[in-house]
């Protein structure tokens, strides 16, 4: 599929340090638009391995500002809504609009539901549902404010499958399903699309530090997940970065609510 051209646009891309995240950021600018770059970049108590670093943040915005594209570097996190809607502003104040919005940021960690604690459960459900909604409430009033809006939550395989010993992310990626579509109906009058992305097994650093919280190398989990696929190979981020490109085309403005799995065939094995 051709580049969107995005000349004009202002993103928001949330855990756009690393990982999936900053190949979508990445790509937006590539294809003209400015970008929200915002990211926690610190540590946390859950999950247990390391988040992306202020380091890693400040390399997207340079890289996006070497290919002559306009970028914010935002660090916040989305569980806090002051943090969220102060990140909104500044926005706003940087770029005078706000065009599209991609939920990817999210944590993940494993264990049978019975064992996990309550901070683990609500770490990851308060960053990878709340933190959606959070973002999509402060973005919306903006969004609105012309036609051709666009919300693309990174949801999961696990948004609609059962996965043993990831209870609280399977929730929380169902949740974003059903906030996705309740968000899509409610938007459809302002020309607003809104859309998810359910990726397989992507290669990242999540993967990485969901393996040494388990004690296995990258390569054993990788192995587990790709069982789950039709296709057994490591879905690359540029590959779910194709399917983002796609929803905020003017190709994709009849495809609202939708569920877009870039997952090697996972959900019909
Ligand atoms: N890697 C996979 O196999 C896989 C599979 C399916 C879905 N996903 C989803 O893809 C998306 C991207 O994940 P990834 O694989 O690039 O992981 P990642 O861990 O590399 O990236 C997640 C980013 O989110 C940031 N973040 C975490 N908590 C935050 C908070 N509270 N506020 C702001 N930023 C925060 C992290 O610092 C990090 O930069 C996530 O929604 C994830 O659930 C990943």
């Amino acid at each position: 599929m051709a580049t969107p051209d995005l000349e004009g646009k202002v993103v928001l891309v949330t855990g756009a340090a690393r990982g999936q995240g900053r190949e979508h950021a990445l790509a937006l600018a590539r294809a003209g638009a400015s970008i929200a770059a915002l990211d926690i970049c610190a540590d946390q108590p859950v999950p247990s391995y390391p988040l992306a670093t202020r380091a890693e943040l400040a390399a997207v915005v340079a890289e996006i500002e070497d290919l002559d594209r306009r970028a914010l570097e935002l660090v916040a996190d989305v569980r806090s809504a002051s943090q969220v809607a102060a990140a909104v502003a500044r926005t706003l104040q940087s770029f005078g609009r706000l065009d599209i919005v991609v939920n990817n940021a999210a944590i993940a960690g494993s264990g049978p539901f019975w064992e996990l604690t309550e901070e683990q459960w609500d770490a990851v459900v308060d960053t990878d549902l709340k933190g959606v909604w959070l973002v999509s409430k402060y973005a919306t009033p903006h969004l609105i404010a012309r036609p051709g809006g666009r919300i693309v939550n990174i949801s999961s395989t696990a948004g609609v499958k059962g996965m043993a010993n990831f209870a609280h992310y399977t929730a929380a990626k169902h949740g974003v399903v059903g906030l996705t579509r309740a968000m899509a109906v409610e938007l459809a009058p302002y020309g607003v699309t809104v859309n998810a992305i359910l990726p397989g097994a992507v290669a990242s650093p999540m993967l990485d530090g969901l393996a040494e919280e388990l004690g296995v190398t990258p390569a054993d989990l990788h192995r587990v997940f790709l069982h789950q696929q039709l296709v057994e190979e490591v879905i690359q981020p540029s590959e779910v970065t194709a399917a983002l490109l796609w929803l905020v085309s003017d190709a994709a403005r009849h495809v609202t609510g939708h569920c877009l799995a870039v997952d090697g065939g996972w959900l019909v094995k």
